[in-house]
């Protein structure tokens, strides 16, 4: 096993307050609680408001993260964000964050590959650190999915929700703790089985695209939960040969929160208990690339993951995209 480059210390997270429940959507969609409680886990999910942009949410998440790493904001020297719903198309969501923070030193930019964008945001960090271009990077993973969410399409409505989880990368400070491993991949031909049709500069933005929902996410779901579930063991398996460790060398695995059953399918893929799987999914449904960072927050803050913990992060999403990281606390 190789020596960590970096490591991960300081975790936080924003959740807006309003909550859309599986009874809420009943009401908006031909849905019911029992369905989407069944085929996918989730109960309710987060809805932000008109003031909780990504750049307000990801300023709480960053100063909670600077806060329990105990670095100041002023020696933050790069900013990086995994979104794929940003507060705005131009500047990047990292320079909004940026500014709304005040991390005035850091260089900000975003790293696009969907709900695995925190796994490429972690892995593109650690090098950075590698390479000694930097030495305290905020990894925000932020989305307000709900602002391309379209609502008459049962099929994905129930499933997003938004919020923001982000944590610090910097060198490792000795030989055993940090990042172990990682293993990214891409499959861009498959790009059309979860992506938005309209809205770029191929097909500008229009009333039509609002009308005929080409503006906003879409997915076909069945063949997109095949790939999921076929992606993540393939990512565990790639990332844990790296780091020259075993199943029963996992003390948690924190996978994205896409489906409860892919989550389950993944788990057992790795022989691993559900008791060392981390799921909150039925509180959040899918926050694509902040999942896996708000999940990590919630770990540090219950005593879940303490020094020495080793944990496999794993994630699949729109490009499609997939990938794995394996750390020690
Ligand atoms: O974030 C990373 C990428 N995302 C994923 O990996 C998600 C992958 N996909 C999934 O999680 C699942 O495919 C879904 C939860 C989206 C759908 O579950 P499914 O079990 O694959 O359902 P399905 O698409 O095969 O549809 C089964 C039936 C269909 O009806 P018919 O054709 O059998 O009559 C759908 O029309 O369920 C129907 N259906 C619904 N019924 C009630 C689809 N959505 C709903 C709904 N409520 N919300």
């Amino acid at each position: 096993m190789k020596r960590p480059i970096a490591e991960l210390i300081g975790t936080g997270r924003y959740l807006p307050d309003k909550v859309l429940s599986n009874a809420d959507l009943e009401k908006m969609v031909d849905t019911s609680d029992q369905w989407i409680l069944d085929r996918t886990g989730i109960r309710e999910r987060r809805v932000a408001s008109a003031e909780e942009t990504l750049a307000c949410m990801g300023k709480v998440a960053c100063e909670q993260a600077l806060e329990s790493a105990g670095v100041d904001v002023a020696d933050v020297d790069v900013l990086l964000t995994a979104t794929a719903s940003p507060d705005r198309l131009l500047p990047s969501q990292a320079c909004d964050i940026q500014a709304t923070l005040g991390a005035v030193n850091a260089a900000a930019f975003d790293v696009i590959a969907a709900c695995s964008g925190f796994i490429y945001g972690l892995t593109v960090a650690e090098g950075m650190v590698s390479s000694g271009q930097a030495k305290n990077i905020l990894v925000v993973g932020a989305e307000r999915l709900t602002a391309i969410t379209n609502y008459k399409d049962r099929a994905t409505c129930i499933l997003l929700g938004d919020g923001v989880g982000a944590t610090l990368v910097r060198p490792a400070r000795n030989g055993t703790r940090g990042i172990l491993s990682s293993y990214l991949k891409t499959d861009g031909r498959l790009a059309n089985l979860l992506y938005r049709p309209g809205g770029g500069s191929v097909h500008p933005p229009s009333e039509e695209m609002l009308a005929d929902g080409s503006y906003f996410l879409t997915m076909a779901g069945r063949e997109t939960f095949k790939h999921a579930v076929r992606s993540m063991s393939d990512a565990c398996d790639q990332a844990m040969a790296r780091a020259g460790l075993s199943g029963d060398d996992i003390d948690l695995l924190i996978p994205h929160q896409a489906n409860l059953r892919i989550i389950e399918a993944t788990a057992k893929h790795m022989g691993m208990p559900l008791d060392k799987v981390y799921v909150n999914i039925d509180r959040y449904g899918n926050t694509s690339a902040a999942s896996i960072p708000i999940a990590l927050d919630e770990c540090v803050r219950e005593g879940r993951v303490t020094e020495g913990t080793t944990i496999l992060m794993v994630a699949f999403g729109g490009g499609l995209t997939w990938g794995a990281v394996v750390v020690r606390w």
